[in-house]
């Protein structure tokens, strides 16, 4: 069975109307629902009273449907009652002010009392519903995010510290406190990187102390969740464990570590909302995302909420047009979802999201966004089967890390540089010629992969060195871009030729970097028999100084025309590239182009701008998801022989995809 389902609030409508909702759901093959992760007021409406026979009816009435449970734990919107109870309960943003109720997400991730609230409820929860057959796992909490900066935090933040740095003297060198006279002799003298006197200048505390707090702050939640995770381990064994991440985007927390307590990774998939109303559509966003999630635990994953219509609070959103939801659901699973989960079922009449479309409407009668959804669940009925356990392969990875995006909100280097949109423009790159990519951390094993791009990795970790010379010496492709080696992991600058500590496997070096003026760009003249081409170059220019490598690329203008921009390397049996500018993109397109024949790798069809191919694999069978993310028809040409799973036909040479539709092929 494929997991199929919606984000479900029956606390938002009368009981009399659940009947109607779970029995719409099973006609549009529904089978699995989310709710009372928003429902503390109601599960506890006073401290200490708890009621749950209102969520025990709803169940009972979707397990009638044939509808499987996935209970929220409540704790990101805590009921007034209990925040009334402390000021310390919330938390306190970087300018120093204390929040106010009314949101969610208000408190602060290390406050005791919110702490062992949080383990009375979930207690009380889990007790209820561990022998409960129609629940089969758990989100924790929602979306966790957001950095406090209060009184508590910050004696937490000094025992991590003595932690991490054992005494002092140590933390005091690392962070390199000389600067400034800000010498530390107790634990209690160290601040939390509030905004300062100078606060039009966000990164003016100590870089160290300052990536060490953001570190810290997501350490914080990993805390947090674990209090969760451990009393559902131990009370409902048999449930899964997962909480929604967002997607590639989301910066403030380490992912990676959030993961790790985790029994899958699931996410948030929103891709037109009211915040992006003015950008251009870009397939490539949503497939960043998923490879990131499904990179987080090199495992498939569950979307625990798929867009379901247009995304507003106070604007309304342009809604999707006819056939995106149904494309947007499989680009998800050709990316790696076992799980889809809709938010939400009906847009609410009240409270902040009025506008956030559901499959339904206000008025709650089916209209076109529920019967593209029931069209999916049909399918999915027929084919899901298939999909779940299947397995996504890239050949090519592209290492991120939290590190390094830490430090570049603390000091984002150029005013035009943002180290996600540098990833996102080679994975652009790859994306658009259909070869499918891996995001993976700067921890992970390189083992599979012919390719791995390394763009700006700043906060060099040792070990990441050492990794990525042994997998280029065993025959490995590896590129690097401009900022990387910059920045130990205390934040301090490394006292070498940058990159640093990769250099030697770059067999080149950084003579002069350069910050680029924003009015101004430089150009790149590639001089490769596989490219020849020349290209705009922006934001950072490295002057490089070849040692062993051959230089392969140019700037043409300012004082440094002419000397190196690029330059290619051979370590052991592998390839280091190593690129010292930013590009337009068509630049990330051409190294995408140039290393993957290097490795000999083949794009898995040839389409038209706006085809998207992914693929999943069954063991040895392969399946192939297309997906027309343009208004137009295309033909597209087949080099074997496949069967269309959605229409059962058998397609030799060539095939037709209409505007937003979607084809599933399985080579014979
Ligand atoms: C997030 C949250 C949901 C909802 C949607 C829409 O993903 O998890 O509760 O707020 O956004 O804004
Ligand atoms: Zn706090």
């Amino acid at each position: 069975m494929y997991y199929f389902g919606v984000d479900y609030y029956p606390e938002q409508w009368p009981e009399e109307r659940w009947f109607e909702d779970a029995r719409l759901m099973e006609e549009a093959g529904i089978n699995v629902v989310r709710m009372a992760e928003f429902a503390w007021s109601l599960l506890e409406p006073v401290e200490g009273d708890f009621e749950f026979s209102w969520l025990d009816r709803a169940i009972d009435l979707l397990s009638d449907h044939g509808i499987a449970i996935v209970l929220g734990t409540p704790t990101a919107a805590p009921p007034p009652w209990l925040m009334a109870k402390q000021e310390d309960l919330f938390l306190v943003r970087d300018d120093g002010v204390r929040i106010t109720y009314g949101l969610r997400r208000e408190y602060c991730p290390n406050n005791p009392l919110y702490h062992s609230y949080t383990e009375q409820i979930v207690s009380k929860m889990a007790n209820h519903y561990k022998d409960n057959p129609a629940v089969i796992g758990w989100q924790i909490d929602n979306e966790f995010g957001s950095r406090c900066y209060c009184g508590i935090c910050q004696g937490e933040f000094h025992r991590w510290l003595s932690e991490r740095y054992s005494d002092l003297e140590n933390l005091n060198s690392n962070w390199g406190t000389i600067f400034w006279s800000h010498v530390y002799t107790d634990w209690s003298q160290i601040p939390v990187p509030l905004s300062t006197n100078d606060h039009n200048n966000p990164g003016s505390h100590n870089p160290g102390l300052n990536l060490d707090y953001y570190r810290f702050i997501s350490d914080s939640y990993v805390k947090y969740q674990k209090i969760q995770v451990d009393i559902l381990q131990r009370m409902c064994p048999q449930h899964f464990i997962t909480h929604n991440l967002m997607g590639f985007s989301y910066k403030l927390l380490n992912y990676y570590d959030l993961a790790e307590d985790l029994d899958f990774v699931s996410w948030s998939n929103y891709i037109r909302t009211m915040w992006n109303m003015d950008a251009e559509y870009d397939p490539s966003n949503a497939a960043l995302a998923a490879d990131t999630m499904r990179g987080i635990k090199k495992e498939n994953f569950w979307v625990m909420e798929q867009q379901s219509g247009g995304g507003g609070w106070n604007m309304v959103a342009v809604p999707p047009k006819p056939g995106e939801l149904r494309l947007w659901t499989y680009q998800s699973i050709g990316h790696g979802a076992d799980g889809i989960i809709y938010f939400r079922w009906r847009t609410c009449l009240h409270g902040t999201e009025q506008y956030w479309q559901g499959i339904l409407e206000h008025h709650g009668t089916p209209g076109r966004r529920y019967f593209e959804v029931a069209q999916v669940g049909r399918e999915l009925n027929k084919v899901g089967e298939l999909f779940s356990g299947s397995v996504n392969k890239p050949q090519v990875a592209i290492m991120q890390s939290y590190d390094t995006r830490f430090a570049f909100q603390i000091q984002p280097n150029n005013p035009r540089f943002g180290y996600e949109k540098h990833v996102q423009d080679f994975y652009r790159g790859f994306h658009s010629q259909n070869i499918p990519v891996d995001i993976i951390s700067e921890k992970d094993t390189l083992e599979g992969y012919k390719v791995v791009v390394v763009p700006s990795m700043y906060v060099l970790p040792r070990e990441t060195a050492t990794l990525l010379e042994r997998y280029a010496e065993a025959g490995g492709i590896v590129v690097f871009t401009a900022r990387t080696g910059v920045k130990d992991e205390s934040n301090a600058v490394v006292n070498e030729k940058l990159p640093g500590l990769v250099a030697k496997m770059c067999g080149a070096e950084v003579e002069e970097y350069i910050s680029m003026p924003i009015d101004d760009d430089n150009y790149i003249q590639f001089g490769l028999p596989e490219l020849e081409q020349g290209f705009d170059a922006s934001i950072w220019a490295d002057v490089l100084e070849p040692n062993d490598a051959q230089v392969v690329g140019w700037y043409t203008k300012d004082y440094y025309g002419g000397k190196p921009a690029a330059t290619l390397n051979t370590f052991g049996e592998g390839k280091v590239i190593y690129l010292g500018a930013m590009g337009e993109t068509a630049f990330y397109d051409a190294i995408a182009h140039l290393v993957s024949n290097m490795a000999g790798i083949e794009p898995l069809l040839e389409t038209p701008v706006g085809i998207e191919v992914t693929e999943r694999w069954l063991d040895d069978q392969r399946l192939l998801f297309l997906l027309n993310h343009t208004d137009q028809n295309h033909n597209i040409k087949l080099s074997a022989s496949y069967q269309d799973l959605l229409s059962g036909a058998h397609l030799k040479d060539q095939l037709t995809i209409s505007p937003r539709d979607v084809v599933i092929l399985k080579q014979d």
